[in-house]
């Protein structure tokens, strides 16, 4: 789990209590490339230089100043609230041997931008030391346990600080589930930590169907993926009440939840099964989004649905080539038993649509294409509606997450036709696989205003930079919350 991130609005270093046991605590304090000798009066610019320090946002070192020893934070040659993320994860690495550590960063901004730089940088100082170890005999050594935000007052900045911290930690819990293998994050499993999740936040309710309920709810999609599984799937359903009698918008979320893709009888290579735990990211990214509902957008009232289920190969497995009934009533010819994220999301889509909301964004790792088109740490975004799809990019850019628009041409359609079923599950093509996939879903979301983001490739990471670590990212917390931030806040 993140450290704890709290704030000091006293203004002063001086009113924070040094650790008893520990000494004093180690402050954080904002260097301007350019600046050393002025940000960090005593130090030696020569020495830092020499050290490979220059005040560039991402660099930090302990140096002794005038003050004494204080952790010298980069901040690039203008101080900018919305690099403020990458300070507070560099914050957090660099003092990660530290038990306390207090940050006066803020300090360097002006007033106007010091909200902002608020969330951010407790956002990237809750991040920047996550670590999943829960498996490890010798965990990491995790020092770290309090992280004190210095702000010369301000009640909104307290609450920015407040903010940024919950989404941290709300994030640390989303990376948590996506790096739990599949054999330990069973659908049922992932369920049960939802609903205790759920539970523990007013103005959010969940309902988790076992089995027989999906039956009867007609969701062919998700039982066909299940059928060579040896557990049982479930269909979560969240819903989140607006705290006012009128309500912003009424938005669905659904997230692709497959605990495990060993690809079914179209079976996966050993490699490309290697990181088929995480396949579960879109799920958890949209259950953490929810999380946060009640404290970032507190007027929209928003439905979550997340189907679960592990797609595997047991002897009763979908055939390559048998039809499976959506709750739309299409029929799906299933020609690629791996393509199966498209199979439990048109249930899915087909059951949000059914509630009429004005908005549907889904979010699923869902094509190995995407990531060949857009590279691993950026998502691909489809759309039937311009203005969602535009206001889906801005809102990764506010959460700083990579997203683009890939297309949905016509022409791709044709590949989808069937020759005894409403649709295949595969195009005949090899190209644009993204969009194909995108096209495939379409065909559940009726005329509502709809946006698909592929997280395929960014959901999970094979290195550690900036606040993202190595593993599950956690990617898509940030996009969807800010989007329902905006739309909260527009007037109506
Ligand atoms: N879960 C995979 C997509 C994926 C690939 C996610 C790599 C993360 C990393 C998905 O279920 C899948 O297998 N998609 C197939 C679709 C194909 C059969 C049309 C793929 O991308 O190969
Ligand atoms: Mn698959
Ligand atoms: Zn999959």
């Amino acid at each position: 789990m993140p450290v704890h991130v709290t704030i000091d609005h006293a203004g002063s270093s001086s009113s924070v209590e040094p650790d008893a046991a520990d000494g004093e605590p180690l402050v954080a304090i904002g260097v301007r490339a350019g600046a050393i000798a002025d940000d960090a009066p005593g130090a030696d610019p020569e020495v830092l230089r020499g050290n490979g320090f220059e005040g560039k946002v991402g660099q930090a070192t302990r140096a002794v100043t005038t003050d004494g020893v204080r952790l010298l934070v980069g901040l690039g040659t203008e101080p900018d609230p919305r690099e403020f993320r990458k300070v507070g994860a560099a914050i957090a690495k660099a003092g990660s041997g530290e038990q306390h550590l207090v940050v006066e960063v803020l300090l360097a901004l002006d007033a106007k931008q010091r909200l902002h730089g608020a969330t951010e940088i407790s956002e990237g100082l809750s991040l920047g030391t996550y670590a999943f170890d829960h498996y490890k005999a010798r965990p990491a050594d995790k020092r770290l346990e309090r992280v004190t935000v210095v702000s010369p007052g301000g009640q909104k900045i307290t609450s920015g600080v407040r903010m940024g911290a919950r989404i941290g930690e709300v994030v640390g819990l989303v990376r948590d589930l996506v790096n739990t293998p599949g054999g330990a994050l069973t659908p049922e499993a992932f369920a049960d930590r939802a609903s205790e999740l759920v539970d523990a936040e007013e103005h959010l309710t969940i309902e988790v169907h076992d089995r027989d309920e999906i039956e009867e709810m007609g969701l062919g999609g998700l039982l066909g993926v299940n059928r060579g599984s040896h557990v049982q799937p479930r269909l979560v359903k969240i819903h989140h009440t607006a705290d006012s009698a009128k309500p912003k918008a009424r938005v669905a979320l659904v997230g692709k939840g497959i605990t495990f893709d060993s690809g079914g009888l179209s079976i996966k290579s050993a490699s490309g099964m290697e990181a088929m735990k995480t396949d579960m990211a879109g799920a958890a990214a949209v259950l953490g989004a929810m999380l946060l509902l009640p404290v970032v957008a507190p007027r929209m009232e928003v439905t979550a649905w997340i189907p679960l289920t592990d797609n595997m190969l047991g002897p009763d497995a979908t055939r390559v080539g048998d039809v499976l009934r959506a709750r739309n009533g299409k029929t799906i010819e299933v020609l690629n038993t791996d393509a199966e994220g498209r199979l439990v999301l048109a249930d899915a889509l087909s059951l949000a649509v059914e509630e009429e909301p004005d908005a549907i964004v889904d979010i699923a790792t869902l094509t190995g294409a995407c990531m060949v088109a857009l590279g691993d740490r950026t998502a691909g975004v489809m759309s039937n509606h311009d203005d969602l799809a535009r206001q889906v990019l801005d809102a990764g850019v506010a959460g700083g997450e990579g997203l683009w628009r890939l297309p949905m041409p016509d022409h791709l359609r044709a590949g989808l036709d069937s020759e005894i079923a409403d649709l295949r599950n595969v195009g005949t093509g090899s190209y644009g696989g993204a969009s194909t996939a995108a096209i495939f879903l379409r065909e559940f979301v009726g005329d509502v205003p709809w946006a698909h983001i592929d997280i395929a490739g960014p959901s999970n990471s094979s290195s550690a930079y900036d606040e993202v670590n190595k593993g599950g990212t956690g990617f898509g917390v940030r996009t969807l919350i800010h989007l329902l931030i905006k739309w909260s806040k527009l007037s109506g």
